[in-house]
Parts: structure tokens; C-alpha cells; sequence
């Protein structure tokens, strides 16, 4: 597949997108989320891709958002279209049936966080800096900003975050539990490759099921939520992986899982 603004990779079960706009800090403009979104394509139909791995060109910046300079005289009708277009990319990734992490190798800014907060594991290097920093330019996060970063850090964080448009470092980010983890500059591209490669080595139907209970039951109530789970562990039971993984277990052996 062809890209101008995304380089795509696959190899050892693991796609990896990355935003490639460093120029620009690899902000998002229309052509960058449309192409993320055809890879995303691939990615669904090729059962060998067991992972997904989101980052920014360059040592600079995962993402520095929205493209600011397309903002200018923007009305009410483009906006919601940039709107729109960042949700459909946020819940592309987020409704992805394979894990997805952002590896955050810089700033991650404004709908930069929005898309990182999308993806299921967030892995920062010591230098990234986080921020919801649309305030700063008189505007409010449009990608799912003022909800996603409010239910994985709480209201109390969330809204210092929104209203002082202030950028936060990774250590401060994984206290807050906004990443999973930190890496020395030095290790990261090695740290997410061994995170990745360990995902993409876990039965893939298990981990797909997972992602869904785990992003459905945040919106229901727990009864229902838990009702959920006992039709996903049913449905999970009846894999060829759950054997695969029971006969390994007793054979004490690496389960070699299939997708099956
Ligand atoms: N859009 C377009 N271009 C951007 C950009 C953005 N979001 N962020 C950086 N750039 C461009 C800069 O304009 C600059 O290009 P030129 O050399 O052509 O001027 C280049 O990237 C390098 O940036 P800086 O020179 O500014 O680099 P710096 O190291 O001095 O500063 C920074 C880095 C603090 C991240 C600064 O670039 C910055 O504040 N960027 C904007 C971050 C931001 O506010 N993002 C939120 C966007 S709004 C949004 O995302 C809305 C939403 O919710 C969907």
C-alpha cells in the first residue's frame, strides 16, 4: 500500500502506522487520518497482523494535534467536520478487534492525546509531553477529549487539564495513570516492540473479547456489564486457543495460539 503521510509495516504479527509529518510535529490534517484509517483497513483483513502499534515520525512528537493552521477562518461547519473526523479515527481505533498501543516518542498534544487515549496502551518515552492545550488557542478538545481523558483520570485532573491547557511530562502522566508506562528515550522503540511482540503472541480471540467487555462495560451498568462477560467467557470457552492454551498448560509447554 501506498502513504504520503503515514509509513505502514507489518512484520512479526505487528502493524505499525506511523504519523509522518514530522515537519509539523506530525499533526492531523484530513489526508494523514484518512490514510491511518485504510491501513486500519488492512489491519482488520489480514489475520496475521495480531497488533497494532500508533507513533509519531522523527524524536520530536507522537502528535501535536489538529492542524492549527488549517484552523484559520474555519466556521462552525468545518469544525464539526474536523470533529468528525477526529471521532471517526478515535473510534476506529478504539473499536479495532486487535490491541492497539500508542507509543508516544514526544508531544502528544490536543487531538494528538485524544488519538493516544483511543488506543488500548499507551507507552511513553521520557521525553513526551502531554497536554489537552486547546485552550490555549481559545478552543476545547473535539475528539473525545473532555470524556475520555475524564474516565481515565478522573474529573478532578481532567478538568485542571482542560482549563489550564498545561502539558504534563510522562512520569506525571503514568502517576495520573494516563500511560501504562515510561521507557528511557534510549530503549523505547526496543520496550514497545517486546510489549508488542508479547500481545501479539496471546490468544487473539481472548484479547478481542476482552477489549470489548472492557470498553462496553464502561458505559453500562455493572449487572449488565457482568452479564456481558459471562456471554464473552462462553463464547472464548469454545476456542480451540482455550484448548491449545489447557494442553500446553498440562504439557508445560508454550501455548502456540491460532486465532481459531
Ligand atoms: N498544527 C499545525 N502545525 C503545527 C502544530 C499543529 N498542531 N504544532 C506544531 N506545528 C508546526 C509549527 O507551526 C512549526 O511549523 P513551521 O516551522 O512551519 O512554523 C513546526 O510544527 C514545529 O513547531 P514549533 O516550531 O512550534 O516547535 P516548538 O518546539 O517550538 O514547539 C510545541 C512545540 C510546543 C508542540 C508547539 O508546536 C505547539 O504548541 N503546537 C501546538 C500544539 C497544540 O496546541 N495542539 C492542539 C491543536 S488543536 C486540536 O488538536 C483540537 C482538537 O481537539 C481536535
Amino acid at each position: 500500500m501506498e502513504f504520503k503521510y503515514i509509513i505502514y509495516e507489518k512484520s512479526e504479527g505487528i502493524a505499525t502506522i506511523t504519523i509522518n509529518r514530522p515537519e509539523a510535529l506530525n499533526a492531523f490534517n484530513a489526508d494523514v487520518i484518512n490514510e491511518i484509517l485504510q491501513a486500519l483497513e488492512d489491519v482488520k483483513a489480514d489475520e496475521n497482523v495480531r497488533v497494532v502499534v500508533l507513533t509519531g515520525a522523527g524524536e520530536k512528537a507522537f502528535s501535536a494535534g489538529a492542524d492549527i493552521k488549517a484552523m484559520k477562518g474555519m466556521n462552525a461547519l468545518k469544525a464539526r467536520e474536523l470533529s468528525q473526523m477526529g471521532e471517526k479515527l478515535c473510534s476506529a481505533l478504539e473499536n479495532l478487534e486487535k490491541p492497539v498501543i500508542a507509543a508516544i516518542n514526544g508531544y502528544a498534544l490536543g487531538g494528538g492525546l485524544e488519538v493516544a487515549m483511543a488506543c488500548d496502551i499507551r507507552i511513553a518515552s521520557e521525553n513526551a509531553r502531554m497536554g489537552q492545550t486547546e485552550i490555549n488557542i481559545g478552543l476545547i478538545p473535539g475528539w473525545g477529549g473532555t470524556q475520555r481523558l475524564t474516565r481515565l483520570i478522573g474529573m478532578t485532573k481532567a478538568k485542571e487539564l482542560i482549563f489550564t491547557g498545561k502539558m504534563i511530562d510522562a512520569r506525571t502522566a503514568e502517576q495520573l495513570g494516563l500511560v501504562n508506562m515510561v521507557v528511557p528515550q534510549d530503549k523505547f522503540r526496543e520496550a514497545v516492540r517486546q510489549f508488542a511482540l508479547e500481545l501479539a503472541q496471546k490468544a487473539p480471540i481472548a484479547l478481542k473479547v476482552a477489549k470489548a467487555l472492557i470498553n462496553k462495560g464502561a458505559e453500562i451498568s455493572l449487572d449488565a456489564a457482568i452479564a456481558l462477560e459471562r456471554e464473552g467467557f462462553g463464547v472464548v470457552a469454545s476456542t480451540e486457543d482455550l484448548q491449545e492454551g489447557v494442553l500446553a498448560f498440562i504439557e508445560k509447554r508454550k501455548p502456540m495460539f491460532k486465532g481459531r
